[in-house]
């Protein structure tokens, strides 16, 4: 895990882009079941932008959310030591207010979050030039289960 004091604040622009590409993220979304299309997009510590939108299949339980999609890749692709910090995540849908990650998401999101404080936006129908939430994985998954819990039990 790279050192967890690279979780600074995003800039404007870091923030403008993380948004703009959830945003776009949803139009490769392939969701022919539900037609509720998500984007996802984490910002990493090394500067990449890494998306992910929600790909379904017809054995509905099989399919797969965007936020999933987009930091799995991440994992899979760079060695353990080597993993850098997740410093935001943004996903976008076209609902209003903007929907929020899923229960199995937020339990995902959180194994690889270095902090509590990482920070996910979430936007609506209207993207940037509408409502923005933002809240901390820790906000959206209090007292969550992860890696040291497991440790504890040893
Ligand atoms: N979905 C996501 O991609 N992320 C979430 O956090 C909530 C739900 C997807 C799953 C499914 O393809 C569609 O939205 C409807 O549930």
């Amino acid at each position: 895990m790279a050192n967890p004091e690279s979780l600074t604040p995003l800039s404007k622009d870091e923030l403008q882009e993380l948004a703009e590409r959830a945003i776009s993220a949803k139009e490769y979304a392939y969701c022919p079941y539900s037609n509720f299309r998500v984007g996802a997009c984490v910002l990493l510590s090394t500067g990449a932008y890494h998306t992910g939108s929600n790909v379904e299949v017809a054995a509905t339980p099989v399919g797969i959310c965007a936020e999933r999609c987009a930091i799995a890749p991440i994992v899979a692709s760079i060695k353990r030591p080597d993993m850098p910090v997740m410093r935001a995540l943004a996903v976008s849908t076209d609902i209003d207010p903007p929907a929020s990650p899923c229960g199995m998401c937020r339990q995902f999101i959180n194994e690889f979050a270095t902090s509590r404080d990482l920070p996910i936006y979430m936007y609506g129908k209207d993207g940037l030039s509408g409502n923005v939430v933002k809240m901390t994985i820790g906000e959206l998954l209090p007292m969550s289960f992860g890696p040291n819990d497991l440790k504890r039990n040893e």
